[in-house]
């Protein structure tokens, strides 16, 4: 159940910021934890984890953009008034007025080119993808298939892939085909009229945000020396993929992804040079969070789902 509630003003440490949040993002993982709807296999696991009638944390919302409102005496990174963006991944608390993160923590200033919405959006898809792509090494001329390649981590799969200079097919709907061509995608496949995995093309990378390719589906459609990105995979798929390195023909990488600081440098880069711009889907004001959440719940969004907080 979601209720807006007045809390104290957080106060920050010497080496932290107060953010005043201009803009937050309603993502798929907020929805897992407010349900707390986990990947096959991993229902127990994630409610020891993460909360067992509810989430632990109660203040849901892993991004935000925003002003710093107030500095620790030991920040030097920051001042009042920069507009930054961040990714508090599981540390979350980012559906609120005001945050307080570590000047060395997950954010960066935000890029010019970026409005507030956008910048909110820059980590869950943009971080999740910078870490899987670093453990898949992928490399400049290779083939990546993106798989869901229209929801948060698909769009930022498609333009991060493009950027560092492979040929990408992206697999989605019908009613996303022209989005994902949009933003980079060299091939697009409706799943609904074709398998990916039956087309008998190969591909060095193939990144799967669905689900519903793991490695015996994606096993023909893997060239020699290909690696599999999980982003979502079940537990056992988990506990499969270090036995298929062994046989040595492909890889699979799968788990949740590496939360690190300099993915946010890295993003704010790629921003400001225009290689990495996330798509907004749908933009709601603070006090229709609720809808925001319904939405995000069916499953199909495109891209991102934006929080305003009043005024921007
Ligand atoms: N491992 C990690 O650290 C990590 C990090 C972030 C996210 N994740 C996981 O990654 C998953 C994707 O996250 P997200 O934020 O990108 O989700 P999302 O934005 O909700 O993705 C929704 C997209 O999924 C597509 N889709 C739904 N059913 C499909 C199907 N049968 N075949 C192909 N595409 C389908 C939809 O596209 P169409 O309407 O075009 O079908 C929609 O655009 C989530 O389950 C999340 O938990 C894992």
């Amino acid at each position: 159940m979601l209720e807006q509630v007045e809390l104290p003003m957080p106060v920050p440490a010497a080496d932290e910021i107060r953010v005043r949040i201009r803009a937050t993002t309603v993502s798929s993982a907020d929805w897992r934890l407010r349900s707390l709807t986990f990947p096959p296999g991993f229902g127990p696991l994630g409610r020891l984890a993460l909360g067992v009638r509810g989430p632990r944390r109660p203040i849901l919302g892993s991004e935000l953009s925003g002003e710093v409102e107030a500095v620790g005496r030991a920040v030097s990174r920051f001042k009042p008034g920069d507009a930054v963006f961040a990714f508090t991944g599981i540390g979350l608390g980012c559906h609120a007025e005001y945050r307080c993160i570590a000047e060395r923590g997950p954010v960066a200033h935000k890029p010019q080119r970026l409005d507030w919405a956008q910048a909110a959006a820059l980590g869950f898809g943009g971080a999740t993808m910078l870490d899987f792509y670093r453990r898949g090494a992928l490399r400049a001329g290779e083939r990546v298939l993106v798989n869901g390649a229209s929801g948060a981590v698909g769009t930022a799969a498609v333009q991060l892939a493009r950027h560092l200079g492979a040929q990408v097919t992206a697999v989605c709907s019908a009613a996303n085909l022209e989005l994902v061509r949009a933003i980079g995608a060299h091939a697009a496949i409706d799943y609904a009229r074709e398998d990916f995995a039956r087309t008998g093309a190969t591909w060095d990378l193939i990144v799967d945000t669905v689900g519903n390719a793991p490695y015996p589906r994606s096993r023909p459609a893997l060239a020699e020396g290909g690696r599999l990105l999980l982003v979502l995979a079940g537990l056992t798929e988990l506990l499969k993929a270090p036995w298929v390195g062994l046989a040595g023909r492909h890889k699979v990488i799968a788990g949740p992804a590496a939360e690190r600081a300099e993915y946010i440098a890295r993003l704010a880069e790629l921003a400001a040079a225009g290689a990495f711009t996330p798509v907004i889907d749908r933009s709601y004001a603070f006090a229709d969070l609720r809808e925001a959440h319904r939405y995000v719940d069916s499953g199909r969004k495109r891209g991102n789902v934006v929080v305003r907080m009043d005024g921007v």
